[in-house]
């Protein structure tokens, strides 16, 4: 696959959805950017991608100071951005009553803030590139919700509205921005989700097929399905694709769930 030679790809997340989409841009030919916060999950990065063009910092995308830091750095080294694509998240539980206000304001920041923030940087470096792609990666919960998901929700229906906004003011560049929305992929944060749900006694394999039998196709997605669709957003083939949210969940929005 060479689909994004000599593409710049600017990734947050270096595990999960995001990494697996490194390394799709990556072997498609791509120079690719890597953020995370976690030095243990970026070392593992690293060691994922070798023998890829892939370079991976510590960056806390929810701090402008950052991500300033961080896209300055790789414009001043390239010329220009192709492709940014927003993974990073915290998946956190609390309802009105129980979340405090430290609770939600890292939630906001880290799922919404920063990609407002990283669009914000790579913009102007995306403009003098002629046009680009720019995908958030939002959740079904942006959609539909389990209990107790009260900031996380928040931040992934605020995806929703921040990409038709920015799609809408960006169209005029040739800046292309969409949202997908994921049900359950498995990825280290849904291996949290599921530790969380089983307890301390119960399996965590158990709980996961559970997570699939929801969904009318009756698994979890892959990391590599999720990547296949990050890849046709930001290809040439989804040149009339922007503004709009892409659901990928094995159909579990589609049905009532009874
Ligand atoms: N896996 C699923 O089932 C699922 C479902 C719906 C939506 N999503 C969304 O997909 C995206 C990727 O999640 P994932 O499943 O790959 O989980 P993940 O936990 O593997 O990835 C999240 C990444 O974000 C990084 N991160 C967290 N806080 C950060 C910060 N302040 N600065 C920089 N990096 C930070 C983590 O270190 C991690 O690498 C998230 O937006 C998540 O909400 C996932």
């Amino acid at each position: 696959m060479s689909d994004f030679d000599g593409k710049i790809a600017l990734v947050t997340g270096t595990s999960g959805i995001g990494l697996g989409a490194a390394i799709r841009f990556a072997r498609g030919g791509a120079r690719v950017f890597c953020a995370g916060i976690d030095p243990a999950l970026n070392e593992q990065a690293e060691t994922d991608c070798a023998g890829l063009d892939v370079t991976v910092s510590r960056v806390d995308v929810s701090s402008e100071d950052d991500v300033a830091r961080w896209v300055g750095e790789v414009t001043s080294a390239q010329n220009g951005v192709d492709i940014l694509v927003n993974a990073a998240a915290v998946q956190t539980y609390g309802d009105t009553a129980s979340t405090d206000i430290g609770h939600w304001n890292r939630v906001i920041g880290v799922n919404l803030t920063s990609c407002y923030l990283t669009s914000h940087f790579a913009y102007p470096h995306m403009k003098r590139r002629g046009g680009g792609s720019i995908v958030h990666v939002s959740s079904v919960q942006g959609h539909q919700n389990q209990n107790g998901v009260l900031a996380y929700a928040t931040t992934k229906g605020g995806i929703h509205a921040l990409t038709r906004a920015q799609a809408v003011d960006a169209a005029r560049d040739n800046i292309r921005v969409n949202s997908i929305s994921p049900g359950s992929i498995r990825t280290p944060l849904l291996e949290f989700a599921a530790r969380q749900v089983a307890g301390e006694d119960g399996s965590i394999e158990d709980t996961i097929k559970s997570f699939g039998a929801a969904h009318p196709i009756g698994r979890v997605g892959t990391i590599e399905e999720t990547s296949a669709l990050i890849a046709f957003l930001c290809s040439d083939a989804a040149a009339f694709c922007t503004g709009a949210d892409y659901k990928i969940d094995g159909g579990l929005t589609a049905g009532l769930g009874v």
